[in-house]
């Protein structure tokens, strides 16, 4: 499959091209600079060789020409690129991994758009595609440490299921992570939010905890 990512200059959105890259898919490296995203991918294959030899750097544009994009922008300016390339992106499953944080003190807390969830604000922003929230509780790090398996569940949210269920896909098929189902976009606050809690844990217990369900077990979604 060829995925484009957004903004995949910074730790998040370079650490999914990495991982994507090196389960064999194309991944284009999107950057607003297509010179900073030809760095990005010169910087990964000086770290992983040939494992991410399918990554090819060039500018969002080129990446939300991909047939399945990814959002690694800043927070801060996701919602506004989905709407830049929102012609671009109708009919596609856009997999949002944003969460909108402020650190106060020791702790981090969550920010929210008007409409509730960033993942909301970008499906409003374009309205033909098909967002879906995935990776939210994955450490940069840990997801671009291909070296390193990882060990975590990712939760899945769309208003489409045959969306949900191609994230989910793409999801599982990272070694030892494991998607699931959480429904449609409504839940996403939920899952954003979250992720400002995990990290005050991280910060006061100084460690780098992801999300792991206990008691339930990954399926097939339910269309
Ligand atoms: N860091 C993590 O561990 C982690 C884990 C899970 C999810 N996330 C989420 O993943 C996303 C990216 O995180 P990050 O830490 O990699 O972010 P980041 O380094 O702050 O930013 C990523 C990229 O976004 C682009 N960008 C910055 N400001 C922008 C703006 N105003 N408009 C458009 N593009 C802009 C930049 O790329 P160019 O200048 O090259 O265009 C930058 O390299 C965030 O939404 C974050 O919540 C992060």
């Amino acid at each position: 499959m060829e995925i484009g990512v957004l903004g995949a200059t910074g730790p998040a959105g370079g650490a999914l091209a990495a991982r994507l890259a090196s389960l064999g898919h194309d991944v284009v490296t999107g950057s607003r600079d297509p010179a900073r995203a030809a760095a990005a991918v010169t910087a990964l294959r000086e770290r992983w060789g040939d494992r991410v030899r399918s990554l090819q750097p060039g500018s969002n544009a080129d990446a939300a020409d991909a047939d399945l994009v990814a959002v690694g922008v800043q927070w801060e300016g996701a919602v506004a690129t989905v709407a830049q390339h929102a012609p671009a992106l109708a009919g596609k499953v856009v997999v949002s991994m944003a969460n909108g944080l402020t650190k106060v003190g020791r702790e981090f807390h969550p920010r929210f758009p008007d409409e509730g969830s960033l993942a909301l604000a970008m499906q409003k922003a374009a309205p033909e595609a098909q967002i879906a929230t995935a990776f939210q509780h994955v450490p940069a790090a840990a997801l671009g440490d291909l070296d390193r398996d990882l060990d975590g569940d990712v939760v899945v949210c769309a208003d489409d299921d045959t969306a949900r269920a191609r994230v989910i896909d793409l999801v599982s098929a990272i070694p030892n992570l494991r998607g699931f189902d959480a429904g449609s976009l409504a839940n996403a606050i939920g899952v954003e939010s979250f992720t400002a809690t995990l990290l005050s844990i991280n910060l006061r217990h100084r460690g780098s905890a992801s999300l792991r369900l206990i008691g339930v077990e990954p399926r097939s979604v339910e269309t």
